[in-house]
């Protein structure tokens, strides 16, 4: 309740944050359940994240949902996300439009099932008109290929002579990731206390926050939320400058 008053005297809420969902098995296996029991409940906090995120206003929410990596556990724990993740679009659809959600992915989609890419496909579709909130899933998603495939891009527009590589900064080095127009993540949550990023937006999380829970995913609730945003809104973004430069710039922009 005491964080809930807070959230209107603290900085602006984030415009986008990212979120590492972890702690899943740990929380089936403290139940001496199977795994996919403790991802069934992820997805059950998937949703109560989702319409918390857009109850706030949040532009942009992504989340980390299989990595590259991912593909390589036991494969009935793999059929089981699939099929989760399958339900999860089935069943949400109405909600995205209602709410008016766009759905978008970064990753490999091309390595999903086929049904999960054609629904995933399909959903994207219906939703994109929606502008209140875009929620990105991060699917056979891995930092470092993202820069790497980027990065082959670039080279295939070179040698076709559209572009120069002394043309090539930051922002036009955007335009080759996954999904160059979301801004950075201004957040970046990690659930069940592990303190690494795990190969996940490794270009655009420069200068993102950090925030890390001991609270496993499946518990992760809309007061947990909330928490981590009141204690982003708590701090100073300086972006490599000093604090003065910071406080001059906000004065200025404020006059
Ligand atoms: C990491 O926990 C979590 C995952 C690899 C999958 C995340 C999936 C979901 C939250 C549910 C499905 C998603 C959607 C969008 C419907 P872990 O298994 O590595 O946990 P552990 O470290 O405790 O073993």
């Amino acid at each position: 309740m005491a964080e809930k008053s807070n959230i209107t005297t603290l900085k602006p809420l984030p415009r986008h944050v990212a979120i590492i969902m972890d702690g899943n098995g740990r929380w089936a296996r403290r139940r001496f359940m199977p795994r996919i029991m403790g991802h069934r409940q992820g997805a059950v906090a998937v949703k109560e994240i989702v319409t918390a995120a857009r109850e706030l206003n949040i532009p942009y929410l992504t989340l980390y949902a299989f990595s590259k990596e991912n593909w390589s556990r036991p494969a009935e724990e793999v059929e089981g996300l699939m099929d989760l993740l399958f339900e999860y679009l089935q069943k949400e659809i109405d909600e995205l439009l209602g709410k008016r959600i766009r759905l978008r992915a970064i990753g490999e989609i091309e390595a999903l099932p086929e049904r999960v890419y054609n629904l995933l496909m399909e959903t994207m579709e219906k939703t994109s008109k929606n502008y209140e909130m875009q929620l990105i899933l991060a699917l056979s998603y891995g930092g470092r290929s993202e820069i790497i495939e980027a990065a082959k891009k670039f080279a295939r527009r070179c040698m076709a002579g559209d572009m120069d590589p002394e043309e090539l900064d930051e922002s036009s080095f955007r335009s080759f990731l996954y999904a160059g127009d979301i801004p950075d993540p201004d957040l970046i949550i990690r659930t069940s206390g592990e303190k690494r990023l795990s190969n996940f937006l490794l270009f655009q999380a420069a200068y993102s926050e950090l925030y890390i829970t001991s609270t496993l995913w499946p518990d992760f609730n809309k007061k947990e939320f909330i928490k981590a945003l009141n204690d982003y809104r708590r701090r100073e973004r300086r972006f490599g400058m000093t604090s003065e430069q910071i406080l001059l710039r906000c004065t200025s922009s404020e006059s």
